[in-house]
């Protein structure tokens, strides 16, 4: 069992921990981490220490090049952690006890590691954030590249997984990255909430020293600082509100991922991924199979198991700091790899997928044209409801004589409304039909190519 003379709050203990207790409470494994933030955070708290005269500065030398030496040991990997070592704060001001003495002792004066972790936390997910948005921003650069490329396929779209009209391939992509675009948008207002420092808030009350938290905030490069120490200690909002900005993330990528798991079927065959982002089968030798996208579809449940998990930890917890919050790092840095490489991978699977034009445009009915059909009679004067009607039974009539609707003659289209002419063979025509949508949105060339100015003003905007 570990000698309490170690812990940091060793000093009203007589008794020692159970090993096991010892093992649960412990961050270590998980929060070193946060190391570089950690040692950040100390050596902007040194130089408040400083200024408000609880150091000389020869203390605060020797502290900040303990501390920058420490930092060195982190990032060689010759840092060694001991058994006693419970967190990362613990770690780092144990070894700087080790390296400079008893100054070291000083450098927590009126600092609290409630404080002092959710300012570690902060600073790591500022620097995690602004990583996958450049992943994020990728992905959707991918998207937009192709819709500029691929502007003249035209292929089936659906609802209820049933054919409903022909729409540009374009028009696909791009509403993925509008729904990407809208994540990237939630993701700079977290980040936004996250840039205020706790740091000065103590255990709960505040700082006793008259500490410059403003010092602070310049130093550690926040926007500004938290008004309440109680709130400051213990709210993780901007936690909650990252892992829903990620669930949401995720569900748009999965959705996008199902898209093209079906549309890579052979019942489809509208695409094929490349190789880099397939898996074979070890029994069946013709299968080549879409684990990435299906992986990615997998981690949209695991991303959203760590928001309620960790709105579980919060719900019912009393004010200010309590244990139960050490499991916010793990969701935290659990969240941020899973973004990191399913946004890489996803970018790689857009910008290497192979599309089979050919397929495509078989699979596009003539019978998607009725609602075409319907219109045409409307530009003739026909109400809505009515040419609805007529352009049913027409296709009820095709049915019945066993053609295609393009194919039903004159003569029979006459016998449901006199307003059918011989300029019906236009409706029959998936450029002309998918050109009728120039309303802003719609998946007309004209509309396609003013989503896509839209896209990329959005993402030189997002990238500053
Ligand atoms: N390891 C702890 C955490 O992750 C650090 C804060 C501990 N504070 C305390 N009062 N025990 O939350």
């Amino acid at each position: 069992m570990a000698a309490e003379g170690n812990k940091l709050w060793g000093g009203r203990f007589t008794g020692t921990t159970d090993p096991i207790m010892e093992s649960l409470n412990a961050s270590i494994t998980y929060d070193q981490r946060l190391y570089e933030f950690d040692i950040q955070g100390s050596m902007a708290y040194a130089k408040a220490l400083e200024k408000a005269g609880i150091l000389t500065k020869t203390d605060l030398e020797k502290i900040l090049s303990g501390l920058e030496k420490i930092s060195e040991e982190w990032s060689k990997g010759t840092f060694v952690v001991k058994k006693s070592d419970e967190d990362i704060h613990t770690a780092n001001e144990r070894r700087l006890k080790e390296l400079i003495g008893d100054i070291a002792g000083k450098l927590h004066t009126g600092r609290s590691r409630n404080d002092q972790v959710v300012t570690d936390l902060k600073l790591f997910m500022k620097n995690s954030l602004s990583v996958i948005s450049t992943h994020l921003l990728q992905l959707v650069k991918a998207l937009v590249e192709r819709a500029a490329a691929e502007m003249d396929i035209i292929f089936p779209g659906y609802t209820h997984l049933q054919k409903a009209q022909p729409i540009r391939w374009s028009q696909f992509l791009l509403s993925h990255a509008f729904a990407l675009m809208r994540d990237s948008e939630r993701l700079g207002e977290v980040k936004r909430r996250i840039n205020v420092l706790p740091l000065g808030s103590g255990a709960l009350a505040g700082n006793p020293l008259g500490i410059d938290r403003e010092l602070l905030r310049s130093e550690l490069d926040f926007a500004s600082i938290t008004f309440n120490s109680m709130d400051a200690v213990s709210e993780r909002d901007f936690v909650v509100e990252f892992l829903s900005m990620a669930t949401l993330m995720m569900i748009h990528l999965s959705k996008m991922a199902e898209d093209l798991i079906i549309y890579s079927t052979s019942e489809f065959g509208f695409l094929t991924f490349s190789d880099a982002y397939s898996t074979g089968s070890s029994l069946m030798p013709q299968k080549k199979n879409p684990d990435s996208m299906e992986l990615i579809r997998s981690k949209a449940g695991r991303v959203f198991g760590r928001l309620s998990a960790m709105l579980m930890v919060l719900k019912g917890l009393p004010s200010t700091y309590n244990k139960d919050l050490q499991e916010d790092k793990e969701a935290v840095f659990d969240v941020v790899d899973t973004l990191n490489a399913v946004l890489q991978v996803a970018t790689g699977v857009i910008s290497t997928l192979q599309i089979h034009k050919e397929n495509m445009e078989k699979a596009l009915s003539p019978e998607m044209l009725s609602t075409d059909l319907a219109l045409y009679l409307v530009r003739k004067g026909m109400p809505f409801r009515q040419a609805h009607n007529a352009s049913g039974k027409a296709v009820r009539l095709a049915e019945s004589k066993g053609v295609t609707l393009n194919n039903l003659s004159q003569d029979d289209l006459k016998t449901i409304s006199p307003l059918f002419g011989s300029d019906v063979s236009q409706v029959f025509n998936m450029v002309n039909s998918v050109e009728q949508y120039t309303a802003m949105g719609g998946t007309a060339k004209s509309s396609v190519t003013a989503q896509i100015e839209q896209l990329r003003e959005l993402m030189k905007r997002h990238k500053e």
